[in-house]
């Protein structure tokens, strides 16, 4: 659909720039806060484009809302807003070789040198921005772009990547510098983390960018931490006020100055001499884009000599002349939709995933994509044989975006929730959320198969050398039917599986032994108890010490529990009231498996003897903040009083503010107690 605008009679001007604006507001909220795009990016950028011809050839028509003038997200209130030494810009976009040659001759006109000057090509990482500032070499702030001119500061949180050094290292450090460039997760970081996240019972992310880019802006500093955020340097920007300059005249050396202070630099870069250099290098990232282990969304083509970017300018007071973005064809392809299968999770969820064409993207071939659950199977109207909008990004699993209505034929055929389990045909019951659908025998046998994958698996008890195909022999061969009977393994039972032989046998039985060794929430997590995650098993055991104590709970005292909810608490008692569970347990003790929890050392003592009181709301629950203050040896109190040192004050406080203020007890925010947690 080519929509080229002859921007010569305004009123339809008038009428396409509202109808862009339209789309383009539109598209921006399914992608930012429903995660389901209706338009590829390309579209998107090229649809953006339109109207800013438009807008530029009418400044008119020019709207204080329009999208055009979207930088970046606005700084959220929950962060201090911090201004940036210079602002964070953006790129301008390519899409085709003509355009990075029109780019550069727009360029020769402002100044001769550039031709001369060279390029150096970087990858275009697909995370989010963020600016740190150093003093005398000491990282002080970190903050992300926010709206290009003031961002957010998520110091601690940017504190807990260990790529982003406290100190620079090397010579030549500027008194006040901020080093800009992209927090990003790989794909194998996000994959392992969402697939930790299945095990766990926790929906996972769409894809590693937002998940990245939201990652920075968490409250509690701990779950960045959790998340596997990486970071790429690019940029240095010195403190105009300190007169400092840097001992570099090109782009090329001011990476190897951020290498020489102790920053990573993507190694995927290259100088070249001409426009055509720069696309036989684009074609080349093209090629090996799917061998990276992290997102691009094209590359970033510099002029190389600094001392031309000035003179070249900015456009907009938005994108600077020297650099471009060249990007690549999207990963959006359309395909045929075949059929509709369902998936057996280890807790009985039956996950929907699409059967489809054939079809190449980016260089793999896609055969399958998944469908998270029935609900959004029927919330995008998806039927069998239709047309469908397939996404994929690099290594991550592809995802049915939205079928193509308009290229229906008839004989599409509606997709009917399934009633029986595919696996061993039991009734299937709706969840509390009714989102998802299970299967209640405990009994079937995909239960079983993922369960025993679950428990070998390398958060729960780290069974080294049993993966999926392993526990499929062990369940075929009726060795196991439960986790106990791991246990009761012997070298000689698992050589008569095909491609056991008597070290692989005899290394195997050594790890399930090593397994018996690990401490109690392991073993809680391991048995893939509904809600039970990693983090809950971690509390449960923490709270009550021994499996005894676990067994022996009651429902009510465990919901109490901070960071156990009622769900869990109820799953976990269900579980524990099965005959054959608490047997198997049994003999899971009789084989020796370790039944305690070792004390755990509290996370710090930046709280030690201190006592907090919560009122008002917060972006945190009060149960986690509460856990929050306990893990750093501080105790949360009811009411407000002399004893009180500090109130944490979120909106609407109330009278406990009153109280404080007149006791003179210190008033504090989420982020001021982040902050002090933080400097642990
Ligand atoms: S240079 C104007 N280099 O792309 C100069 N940006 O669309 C500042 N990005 O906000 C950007 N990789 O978040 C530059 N090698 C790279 C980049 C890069 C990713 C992002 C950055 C920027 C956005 C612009």
């Amino acid at each position: 659909m080519q929509n080229t605008f002859k921007a010569d009679d305004l009123s339809s001007a008038a009428t396409r720039a509202a109808e862009l604006r339209n789309i383009l507001d539109d598209a921006n909220r399914r992608y930012y806060i429903h995660d389901a795009p209706n338009i590829s990016d390309a579209e998107y950028d090229r649809l953006l484009r339109e109207l800013k011809e438009i807008e530029h050839a009418h400044p008119d028509l020019r709207t204080p809302d329009s999208p055009t003038l979207r930088v970046g997200s606005q700084p959220s209130s929950q962060f201090e807003k911090v201004k940036h030494l210079a602002p964070m810009l953006s790129l301008d976009n390519a899409f085709a070789p003509e355009e990075l040659v029109a780019w550069e001759e727009r360029n020769a006109r402002i100044s001769r040198e550039v031709k001369d000057a060279g390029y150096i090509v970087e990858m275009k990482i697909d995370g989010g921005a963020i600016s740190l500032l150093y003093e005398a070499g000491l990282l002080v702030r970190g903050a992300t772009r926010g709206n290009g001119a003031i961002g957010e500061n998520v110091t601690t949180n940017l504190r807990t990547m260990r790529e982003i050094p406290l100190r620079l290292s090397g010579e030549n450090v500027p008194k006040r510098v901020e080093i800009r460039g992209e927090v990003y997760m790989t794909f194998t970081g996000f994959n392992a983390m969402n697939e930790r996240r299945v095990a766990a019972g926790e929906p996972t992310f769409a894809n590693p960018r937002n998940t990245a880019a939201g990652a920075l802006r968490q409250l509690d500093p701990r779950m960045t931490a959790e998340r596997p955020l990486r970071f790429f340097a690019y940029q240095v920007e010195v403190d105009a006020d300190t007169g400092e300059q840097l001992p570099v005249t090109r782009q090329s050396e001011t990476l190897k100055l951020l290498e020489s202070w102790g920053f990573t630099v993507n190694p995927n870069r290259k100088t070249a001499t001409t426009i055509a250099d720069v696309l036989a290098y684009a074609n080349e990232v093209e090629r090996f884009r799917e061998t990276l282990d992290y997102p691009i969304d094209g590359i970033v083509v510099k002029v190389n000599l600094l001392g031309l970017w000035d003179e070249l300018g900015i456009v907009g007071g938005r994108e600077p002349r020297y650099a471009i973005a060249y990007k690549f064809a999207p990963d959006l392809v359309t395909t045929r939709l075949l059929k509709i299968e369902v998936n057996v999770g280890r807790t009985g969820a039956l996950n929907p995933y699409a059967v489809l064409e054939p079809v190449e993207i980016g260089g793999a071939i896609v055969r399958q994509a998944t469908l998270h659950n029935f609900e959004d199977i029927a919330r995008k109207g998806l039927r069998i044989g239709d047309m469908v909008l397939v996404k994929r990004a690099g290594e991550v699993i592809p995802q049915v975006v939205a079928p193509l209505t308009d290229q229906r034929t008839g004989e599409e055929i509606e997709f009917e929730e399934p009633t029986v389990c595919p696996s061993c045909g039991t009734a299937v019951a709706k969840s509390e959320e009714e989102v998802m659908l299970y299967c209640p025998n405990g009994a079937c046998p995909a239960q079983i198969y993922r369960g025993l994958v679950h428990f070998a698996s390398q958060d729960a008890m780290d069974i080294r050398g049993m993966g999926e195909r392993t526990a499929l022999q062990m369940l075929e061969a009726s060795l196991v039917k439960d986790y106990a009977d791991l246990y009761d393994l012997t070298e000689e039972k698992l050589m008569t599986l095909e491609g056991f032989a008597q070290i692989s046998a005899r290394n195997l039985v050594e790890a399930i032994g090593k397994s018996k060794d690990l401490p109690l929430s392991r073993l809680l997590y391991a048995l893939g108890i509904r809600h039970v995650g990693t983090h809950a098993a971690q509390i449960v055991a923490r709270e009550l010490g021994t499996l005894e104590a676990v067994l022996a709970v009651d429902e009510a005292k465990l919901a109490a529990v901070h960071g156990i909810g009622a769900t869990t608490a109820a799953a976990l008692v269900a579980y524990l009231g099965e005959s054959h569970n608490r047997e198997m347990l049994d003999r899971l003790v009789q084989a020796g498996l370790t039944t305690e929890e070792p004390v755990e050392r509290a996370a710090g003592a930046a709280l030690a003897g201190k006592t907090v009181v919560i009122t008002g709301t917060h972006a945190m629950s009060r149960k986690d903040l509460q856990l929050l203050i306990e893990r750093h040896s501080g105790r949360v109190a009811g009411s407000v009083s002399k004893s009180t040192d500090y109130l944490l004050a979120g909106e609407a406080p109330g009278s406990k503010l009153e109280k404080a203020k007149e006791l003179g007890v210190e008033v504090i925010d989420q982020q001021q107690l982040v902050q002090l947690l933080g400097t642990e």
